[in-house]
């Protein structure tokens, strides 16, 4: 039997089937991870193989460098989530891959891996979103989470807000019209001196802050749901620079407190009032830059006084990760979505 009649045939049957166990691949940008995730919700093991310390040395993630080291990296990390799970190939009943939205070189290198799998294992190869998978984190920190909620999507690639209505029904609210928050850390980070990756080390440096610093900047799009972060971005790259060519003392912290100030309003105030129009019992934090604390604890006081249920991924789950994409993988396998043949490639960006 061809590979994609035996694949077709497999994957019908695995909507039915009691357990799933999927294989998963993430290699969009610098983490090469793979997990094993069983039925959507249980993570049997998730390896991360990180490059930070490398592209660090650049102030930021050098594409051709993150696919060379994925190359590199991929089959240790593959042994590694198999020896942890205590699962051999034999049990996967699928191979999950994210296919986009991304680095195209550094997908390529999970997209083609993933492939490989599938095919010499004779199962289902299926194409996963990177932002779904994000959405899909919190499945796996939250057992009792299911749609429908409202879900704020913020990482270095995208800043959205978006309707789950059900596991792979999602309808996109509001979008960013220029930079994603997380490139807006990064920058600021860049400009402040901190290291890669940029947010992280704000939120901490921040926390020394003592005085709200007004840079020349309005919150635009006031009545919308859409975003705009590069206005605070230039704001902010102004002032350093402004004191910096006049030789002025300045501090670095209340610059990273202020601007992460601002940053967390423009993301709480749209997305509460996203809320209230929704009329939406709960809404889930999903990406990178939900990770950070003074946006977490932001996002609870509102949450509590508007009575909706907050759900935010744990910390090791915010970031990008395998585990995430196998959790999404099989809830796409229920509904008869995501089967590729193989000649799958990657794509930088997917629709929502
Ligand atoms: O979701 P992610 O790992 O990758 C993408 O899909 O883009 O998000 C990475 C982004 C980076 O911009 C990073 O600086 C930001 O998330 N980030 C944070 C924090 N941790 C990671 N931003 C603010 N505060 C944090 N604690
Ligand atoms: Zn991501």
């Amino acid at each position: 039997m061809r590979y994609e009649d035996l694949a077709k045939e497999k994957f019908e049957k695995l909507r039915t089937k009691k357990d799933v166990l999927i294989l998963s691949v993430e290699s969009s940008c610098d983490e090469t991870s793979i997990a094993l995730v069983e039925n959507g919700r249980k993570v049997l093991s998730n390896v991360i193989s990180s490059q930070i310390e490398i592209h660090k040395l650049y102030g930021g993630v050098v594409p051709e460098i993150a696919s060379r080291n994925h190359i590199k990296n991929i089959t240790g990390v593959l042994d590694e989530a198999l020896a942890n799970s205590g699962k051999s190939l034999r049990d996967v009943d699928a191979v999950a891959v994210t296919f986009g939205a991304g680095l195209i070189g550094a997908l390529l290198v999970g997209v083609n891996f993933a492939k490989t799998l599938a095919y010499a294992l004779k199962v289902p190869l299926i194409a996963v979103s990177h932002v779904h998978g994000h959405i899909g984190a919190n499945y796996i920190s939250h057992p009792q989470l299911t749609p429908p909620f409202l879900c704020l999507m913020v990482s270095g690639g995208h800043t959205a807000i978006v309707e789950v209505e059900d596991y792979c029904k999602i309808k996109l609210l509001g979008w960013t019209v220029d930079d994603s928050v997380g490139e807006c850390f990064d920058k600021v980070a860049r400009v402040l001196g901190l290291s890669y990756p940029g947010g992280p080390n704000i939120e901490k440096l921040a926390k020394e802050g003592k005085e709200e610093i007004k840079f020349n900047y309005r919150l635009p799009l006031k009545d919308s749901y859409n975003f705009s972060f590069s206005g605070l971005k230039t704001a902010v790259v102004n002032y350093v620079h402004n004191k910096e060519q006049k030789n002025e003392e300045f501090s670095k912290a209340d610059v990273a407190k202020s601007f992460q100030n601002i940053a967390v309003e423009e993301l709480v105030t749209k997305t509460m009032h996203a809320c209230r129009n929704t009329a939406a019992k709960k809404l889930v934090v999903a990406g990178g830059v939900g990770a950070n604390m003074e946006l977490r604890r932001q996002l609870e006081v509102q949450c509590k006084k508007n009575q909706i249920e907050l759900f935010a991924p744990d910390l090791k789950y915010c970031t990008d990760n395998a585990a995430m994409i196998g959790s999404i993988a099989y809830y796409y396998i229920k509904v008869g979505k995501g089967l590729a043949d193989l000649t799958l490639t990657a794509v930088p960006t997917v629709p929502i």
